[in-house]
């Protein structure tokens, strides 16, 4: 009804709204006063947690995206080699896992049977399993020796959305608290990170409030066959997530490629008037921010219609884009909490104009409890 879904026409436009709230409280209460982190439901001792060598992270669909943008987090905070792998091949392919690799599970639900097979398989090899997920007792946190968990609240919509952002803020922290106890960071360091994360639920409201363009696009896309999405860095999972939200609802071909590769493949399947949105790091001392407008510059000159999420200040992108969507300040390593936003929006928007039904889309479960 619509009471159930707080006067939203969908649950997944509720839990798109819901997400500044849902990311706050997965942030809420995991430090003290001095600012260190304590993860509670960590209880895997700070001394083992020492002798780990490797991370592979195992997940499905959008859990595995949020598991790609956890890995440029783990690997500059923590300095711990660190893969992402797709739970339905990590089981098939002879991983090499022993007692000093942690596998860190990322499911919403915590019953999606490709993850869950994965882990069995992770601690028959003896490796310390960490389990990020939604779920209170659900079956691969309970087979787990350790869990993050997630306060989205129950997730209604197939579309993960507030899903996804909780488990990037589950995973940041995740990162924080490995260089802690590896002493990868200063602790000053560590407590300016968590301020701007704890800052970021209101950036998110304010990405919903400015969200009338992203609207206006959608009824201006609605007759396009296909759409693609570049990003470079963390902006590269963000992608890939904006594609499947629209393949998952909106039933269109969609793709995310990392800008970078565009060379050396994806640039031939440009045609005139394709819409490309492009997320756009911030400018910085690394050179990312020039990459990235070197890549619109690319699409464009084939006659793409570049769709650039960029920061608000950042006026320089305007003369390369024919549309501008306006993100808040954050750091590079944060921005998929901002930027993934309006590409959740954009296919919401879609969907329902297409006339699908946005929760209920076809052949998907919200669960996938068979391999
Ligand atoms: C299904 C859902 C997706 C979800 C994936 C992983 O395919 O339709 O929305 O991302 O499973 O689910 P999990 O619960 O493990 O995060």
């Amino acid at each position: 009804s619509a009471a159930e879904k707080g006067g939203f026409d969908w649950f997944m436009r509720k839990e798109i709204y819901e997400q500044p709230r849902a990311v706050a409280d997965t942030l809420l209460g995991r430090h003290t006063e001095d600012g260190s982190l304590t993860l509670d439901e960590i209880r895997i001792p700070e001394a083992e947690l020492r002798t780990i060598q490797k991370i592979i992270i195992i997940a499905a669909g959008t859990s595995f995206y949020a598991g790609m943008v956890a890995k440029y987090a783990i690997e500059h905070w923590c300095r711990i080699p660190c893969e992402v792998e797709l739970a339905s091949e990590f089981r098939y392919r002879d991983p090499i896992v022993g007692p000093t690799t942690m596998v860190v599970a990322i499911s919403q639900s915590g019953e999606t049977a490709d993850t869950l097979m994965a882990i069995r398989h992770a601690r028959e090899q003896h490796a310390r399993v960490l389990a990020i997920c939604n779920t209170n007792g659900s079956t691969i946190p309970r087979e787990s020796d350790a869990v993050i968990y997630t306060h989205a609240g129950p997730e209604i919509g197939v579309a993960s959305t507030k899903g996804f952002t909780t488990q990037l803020a589950a995973c940041y922290l995740l990162g924080l608290y490995l260089a802690q106890v590896k002493n990868t960071m200063f602790g000053d360091e560590i407590a300016s990170v968590m301020k701007e994360l704890e800052g970021i639920p209101p950036l998110m409201q304010q990405v919903l409030d400015d969200s009338q363009v992203v609207v206006d696009l959608a009824a201006r896309l609605i007759d396009q066959p296909s759409v693609l999405f570049l990003g470079r860095h963390v902006g590269y999972p963000v992608a890939l997530e904006g594609a499947l939200k629209l393949k998952e609802i909106a039933y269109l071909h969609a793709e995310g490629f990392a800008a970078g590769e565009l060379k050396h493949g994806p640039i031939a399947i440009i045609e005139e008037g394709m819409p490309v949105f492009v997320v756009v790091p911030p400018r910085g001392r690394d050179q990312l921010h020039e990459k990235v407008i070197s890549n619109i510059q690319e699409v464009r000159a084939r006659g793409a219609r570049p769709i650039v999420l960029a920061e608000q200040d950042d006026t320089f992108v305007e003369q390369f884009a024919s549309t501008v969507i306006r993100l808040p300040k954050v750091s590079t390593i944060l921005q998929p909490l901002v930027a993934i936003i309006p590409l959740q929006i954009f296919a919401c928007e879609l969907a329902t104009q297409l006339g699908h039904d946005v929760d209920q889309p076809r052949n998907l479960a919200k669960s996938v409890t068979v391999e």
